[in-house]
């Protein structure tokens, strides 16, 4: 692996001098002021025992905890000896506190169709599926695998699965067979809960043909919920297949959530590296739970009787924290929306919010920008006065992109936060608090509570206002990731092995004088495509494994929707000819229809060093169509490049 330390990678620094003062109206009713945050934060910073401890002493234990941290780096336990449950945080604890009645979930489903589950209903369903799941041999410390479209028993099945202690690992239902499969033998998966299909601008994903060819690459695998979303009548295997409806009606309304130690499994989500496969980010119960909960509380303000909306899939991170767990802990009604932004057409969106009268919105750049192209119109037919506060995660925003949301969705009257954060982190890391900070568009902001980031050179070394260098944290965390699954020593070496008792996030930053952090991007060979993760190496193992493909490098370009598109360079198999289209198609089947190259290049040969290493700086400035810019003299064949900037991309 190398880090590119010229610039033409960090180059989307934003030259953007705009701060936006909170609105007045919101900073009179918000929880955190300016001088709250700052007693707060040096609180969690020279005190972090009281600090955390307050916070989690706010949620249930079924066990007090003895030490709220043990850190023997790179490893961190928190509140060590304390035994909890988050589904039981998530949703017994609210019936008791009397929630039973308030609106849990709102979903609508692409179609059309509305479901609301109230606390008390929500905790029903969820104490069925964990009996089912009980009844089909799952037991604590098992992985389960969940292969779903946006629909509650997506939520259900992870809170089902918390409740018993068995490990989720929510596989996104855009993947395909072999990432599915992949995913569910790195973790070794004894039970998939899947659907018959999902919708998607009005057509079918046909999920349950997908799980059954995964499955049969899965030798731990041995049974399959399957959720009836779309009454498409799947072919069902005899002694493997349940419908999760007759599972569910089968079982016992009566479960008691489980205690479990404070560093049991919670979860396993997979995400890519810059090598090799992707890796299972494994979250432990406590320290997530406290992170989502506070999180979710402080920088979204959050208020009784908001609605909260986080428009990502429960298959990304987000949709774990801020769709799931974090609002839940807090007692708040979340919107769910199954389908797609554009469907039947581009105001979609816009006529969720005004329907179920949506308080808090919080969606990804690659969103915005999609919905800024289809101009002012659309979204002036819908009445959005019931929004109060917008969010931004996923990828950095550009100030354009910010400005819009803010004065078109938000009518100057919301204020927009950008949060930084990964899978790895588990919960938010860098934002503005929306009624105690002014933004500045195309910054994240600071650091939360208890987060201590820097920005550092390769060698360790901290830097100054304003100089561009590799954004670490610190110190632990309670939701931070707690390994690799399966692979500690990756642990080790990705996040902790680059520089020396640092946190290294492999992004890009910046620090101004007001503390302010913007976040440019990947340092290293991962691609972020609307929002979402993809390495190189991936897509690069995909496309080498097509017969006619004897290499491939694979960069990213920036792209106006998308923040960056996938652009490949092959070289053909001896003398094969390459078929763009079916190169594509074969991408698409390896890995998904995220991965799929906007463009191909077919070379005679890729820019390399003396020592074999592909020089992909040079291929990202072909790629963007720009000049060569660089020392090309440690080049094998500088010609490379010339011939190169000639070809045509496909
Ligand atoms: C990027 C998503 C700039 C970053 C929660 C990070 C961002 C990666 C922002 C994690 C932001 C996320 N500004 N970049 N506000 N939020 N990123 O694991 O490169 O899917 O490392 O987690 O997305 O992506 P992940």
């Amino acid at each position: 692996m190398t880090h590119p330390t010229s610039s033409d990678h960090i180059d989307n620094v934003l030259h953007e001098t705009r701060v936006i003062q909170p609105p007045a109206d919101f900073a009179a009713q918000a929880q955190v002021t300016r001088e709250e945050y700052d007693r707060r934060y040096r609180q969690s910073l020279d005190d972090p025992d009281t600090f955390w401890a307050e916070v989690a002493g706010e949620l249930t234990w079924m066990t007090p905890w003895e030490q709220v941290l043990d850190w023997q780096e790179p490893h961190a336990r928190w509140f060590v000896g304390g035994q909890t449950n988050i589904a039981y945080n998530a949703l017994d604890r609210q019936v008791e506190r009397g929630l039973g009645g308030k609106r849990a979930f709102v979903w609508e489903g692409e179609d059309g169709e509305v479901r609301t589950f109230t606390y008390a209903e929500l905790l029903r369903e969820v104490k069925q599926a964990a009996n089912a799941m009980l009844a089909l041999g799952v037991q604590t410390g098992d992985r389960v695998t969940l292969y779903l479209p946006l629909v509650p028993e997506a939520a259900i099945a992870m809170l089902a699965c918390a409740r018993i202690g068995a490990v989720h690992s929510v596989v996104f239902g855009g993947f395909s067979v072999s990432a599915l499969s992949d995913r569910m033998n790195d973790a070794a998966s004894k039970l998939l809960i899947t659907a018959d299909a999902g919708l998607r601008r009005g057509g079918l994903v046909n999920l349950k043909a997908n799980a059954d060819e995964a499955a049969g690459k899965t030798p731990t695998l041995e049974h399959m919920l399957v959720v009836n979303r779309a009454g498409s009548n799947p072919p069902m295997q005899p002694g493997r297949d349940v419908w999760w409806h007759e599972a569910l009606a089968a079982a016992s309304d009566e479960h008691e959530a489980m205690p479990l130690d404070s560093e049991h499994p919670l979860f396993v989500l997979y995400t890519s590296g810059s090598t090799g496969k992707p890796k299972g980010v494994l979250h432990t119960t406590g320290g997530y739970m406290v992170g989502t909960y506070l999180t979710t509380d402080t920088v979204f303000d959050l208020k009784d009787d908001d609605v909260f909306w986080c428009t990502a899939d429960v298959g990304w991170v987000t949709g774990h924290s801020y769709s799931v767990y974090g609002p839940l802990l807090n007692g708040a009604t979340v919107m769910l929306y199954e389908g797609a932004p554009n469907h039947p057409d581009w105001g979609r969106f816009w006529a969720i919010v005004q329907k179920h009268r949506v308080t808090i919105l919080y969606t990804a750049p690659t969103a915005i920008r999609a919905l800024m192209r289809q101009g002012d119109a659309i979204p002036a037919q819908y009445d959005l006065s019931s929004l109060r506060l917008l969010g931004s995660v996923g990828e950095p925003i550009n100030p354009e992109a910010w400005m819009w949301y803010a004065r078109v969705i938000g009518g100057d009257r919301c204020p927009v936060i950008d949060t930084w954060w990964q899978t790895e982190t588990g919960s938010i890391m860098l934002t503005t608090l929306p009624g105690a900070h002014p933004a500045k568009p195309g910054s994240a902001g600071l650091p939360m509570y208890g987060i201590e980031p820097a920005i550092m050179t390769r060698a360790g070394e901290e830097l100054g206002p304003n100089d561009g260098g590799l954004l670490v944290i610190k110190r632990p965390w309670p939701s931070m990731l707690r390994t690799v699954y399966g692979d500690d020593e990756r642990y080790r070496k990705t996040y902790w092995g680059e520089i020396p008792h640092v946190y290294f996030a492999g992004d890009g930053a910046r620090r101004d004088a007001d503390g302010y952090i913007t976040v440019m991007g990947r340092v290293d060979d991962v691609l972020n495509v609307s929002g979402h993760r993809l390495g190189t190496m991936e897509i690069e193992s995909a496309l080498v494994a097509h017969p006619s493909v004897a290499e491939a490098a694979v960069v990213g370009r920036p792209d106006d929707i998308k923040g960056e598109c996938v652009v490949a360079f092959v070289l053909p198999q001896g003398e094969q000819t390459v078929d763009p289209a079916a190169l594509r198609a074969y991408v698409t089947r390896e890995i998904g229809a995220l991965a799929r190259p906007d463009a191909i290049y077919i070379a005679d040969a890729l820019p390399k060093t003396r020592s074999g290493k592909i020089m992909r700086r040079f291929l990202r400035q072909i790629a963007a169509g720009r000049a060569i810019e660089g020392d090309t003299s440690t080049l094998e064949d500088p010609g490379v490049l010339d011939r190169l900037a000639e070809t045509p991309a496909v």
